[in-house]
C-alpha cells in the first residue's frame, strides 16, 4: 500500500481495529502514517485511551457503529435523551454530536432516508461541558460486539478475508 501511495495511487492509506498497541507498533515500522482508523466507538465505549495514542501518531479516530447498532436500548437511552430533549433533538443526533465534539469522525449507517437526513442534522447545537461529562460516565470501556485482543476474533476476521 505504501508503493501505491507514493506512486500515486492511493490519496491515503487506512487501517481499522487497530487498538493502541498494535496502532503504536505499526506506526513505529511504516513509513507513510495510516490517515485514519477506524474502530468501534460509541457513548458506551469511548476509547478514550485509544484516542490518545491515535492524536498522538497523527491517526484521525473515525468510529464504526457509533449507535452500538441499537444495543443496549441505545435509542431511548434516558441520558441520551434527556439532553437531546433540551437541544429539540433525538438520542441519536446527540449521540453523534457527542463524538463529533470528542473530535471523532461518525459514520452512521441506516437504510430509512428520513433517518439519514436526521443523522446528518447535527451540526446547529453544541453540547456544554455538563452534557459531554454526563455522556461520559456512560463510559463502560468495553466492546458490545467482541474483543480483538482475542486471538479467535483476530483468526475469525481473517477467514473474512480469504
Ligand atoms: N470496520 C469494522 O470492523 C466495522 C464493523 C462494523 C461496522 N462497520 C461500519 O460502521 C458503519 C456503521 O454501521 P453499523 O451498522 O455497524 O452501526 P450503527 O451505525 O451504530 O447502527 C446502525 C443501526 O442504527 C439504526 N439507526 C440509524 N440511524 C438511526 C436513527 N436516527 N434513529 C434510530 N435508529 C437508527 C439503523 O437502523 P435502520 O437501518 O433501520 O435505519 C441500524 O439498525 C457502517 O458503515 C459499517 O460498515 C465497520
Amino acid at each position: 500500500m505504501e508503493d501505491a501511495y507514493k506512486e500515486g495511487w492511493l490519496r491515503a492509506i487506512g487501517v481499522s481495529n487497530f487498538y493502541p498497541d498494535r496502532l503504536v507498533d505499526f506506526c513505529n515500522f511504516v513509513e507513510v502514517k495510516p490517515a485514519v482508523n477506524q474502530v468501534e466507538t460509541h457513548v458506551f465505549q469511548q476509547q478514550v485511551q485509544a484516542h490518545e495514542y491515535m492524536e498522538k501518531y497523527g491517526v484521525q479516530h473515525e468510529s464504526w457503529g457509533p449507535f452500538a447498532e441499537g444495543r443496549k436500548d441505545f435509542f431511548t437511552n434516558p441520558v441520551l435523551l434527556g439532553i437531546g430533549k433540551k437541544y429539540g433533538k433525538s438520542a441519536a443526533q446527540t449521540a453523534l454530536r457527542f463524538l463529533i465534539q470528542s473530535g471523532v469522525i461518525v459514520i452512521p449507517k441506516s437504510t430509512h432516508k428520513i433517518r439519514m437526513i436526521q443523522n446528518i442534522d447535527v451540526f446547529d447545537f453544541i453540547l456544554d461541558e455538563g452534557d459531554m461529562a454526563a455522556i461520559r460516565e456512560l463510559d463502560t470501556k468495553e466492546s458490545l460486539f467482541f474483543s480483538h485482543y482475542d486471538p479467535s476474533t483476530v483468526e475469525m476476521l481473517t477467514r473474512l478475508h480469504r
